[in-house]
């Protein structure tokens, strides 16, 4: 597996983003052929809602995360990484 991304479902990130940073996830994953080499999993609350919506992509913690912001951390992680793969 050459990314993990985990996106925290919990309630409070999950109305103030999450749940539109999951679509785009998708259709990201979808769009670039890359779903076998990425894991989406969701967390749960962990306790860190000040600061969401949270997703932590290989261990790095990303925090207030829109989708703007979401879109350019996808394109330089996964698809920079998977072009040096090729
Ligand atoms: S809901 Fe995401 S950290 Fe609490």
């Amino acid at each position: 597996m050459a990314h993990l991304i985990k996106i925290c479902m919990g309630s409070s990130c999950f109305a103030r983003g999450n749940a539109k940073n999951l679509q785009l996830i998708q259709s990201f994953l979808d769009q670039n052929n890359i779903k076998a080499e990425i894991e989406l999993v969701g967390m749960r609350c962990c306790n860190r809602c000040a600061v969401g919506p949270n997703i932590t992509i290989d261990d790095k913690e990303y925090h207030h995360v829109d989708n703007e912001m979401l879109l350019d951390i996808l394109e330089k992680i996964l698809l920079t990484s998977e072009r040096k793969n090729v």
